[in-house]
């Protein structure tokens, strides 16, 4: 059995995301992990299980991932498949589920794919990574938000129990 992991992100939490999943299924599945932007031509129908997992940025999942699930959502949808989402709001217990997370919400009620299985992580704060610009708009979401604020720190909030148990989940379905 082959499965697909597709992934769309900018600074890396997504991306060890989808490889530590593909290395817990590595008993049961070989897994090759994609990243969406190289996955318009991809041929689905080589793989038994697919997994699309992206982050979030300014309130939005890349538009790549919008076009790749309408244009493939029939093929999707005939597969099992699930979607994991990454934002710093999911850092909050109250807004880490998929209908508690706005972003996860609004996707999944405009998209016409309907994945078995859903979930949503707590991404990465990584301050001396990022650019002038959004390393303020990051601090004053923080501040705002009542987070880390201090821009010489990293912060990892992923929970590798949940990404886990998740990838154990993502093998039974
Ligand atoms: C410029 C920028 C904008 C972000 N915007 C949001 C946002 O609107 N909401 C949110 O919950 N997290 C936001 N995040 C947090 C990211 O979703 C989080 O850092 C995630 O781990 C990034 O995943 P990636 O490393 O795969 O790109 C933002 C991060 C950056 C750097």
């Amino acid at each position: 059995m082959t499965a697909l992991i597709l992934y769309s992100g900018r600074d890396g939490q997504t991306l060890a995301i989808a490889s530590y999943i593909a290395r817990k299924l590595q008993d049961r599945l070989t897994c090759e992990v994609i990243d969406l932007l190289n996955a318009d031509g991809i041929n689905l129908s080589k793989y038994q299980q697919v997994m699309v997992g992206a982050s979030v940025r300014y309130g939005r999942f890349d538009s790549g991932l919008d076009k790749f699930v309408k244009h493939r959502a029939e093929q999707l949808n005939n597969i099992p498949s699930a979607f994991f989402a990454v934002n710093l709001t999911a850092r909050k217990p109250e807004q880490c589920s998929p209908e508690s997370n706005v972003y996860t919400r609004k996707f999944l009620i405009a998209s016409p794919w309907r994945p078995k299985q859903c979930m949503v992580f707590a991404g990465a704060l990584r301050y001396p990574r990022y650019r002038w610009f959004d390393r303020i708009m990051i601090q004053l979401i923080m501040y705002i938000t009542g987070g880390e604020t201090d821009a010489r720190k990293e912060v990892e909030y992923t929970d590798w129990h949940q990404v886990e148990r998740f990838a154990h989940d993502f093998s039974q379905i």
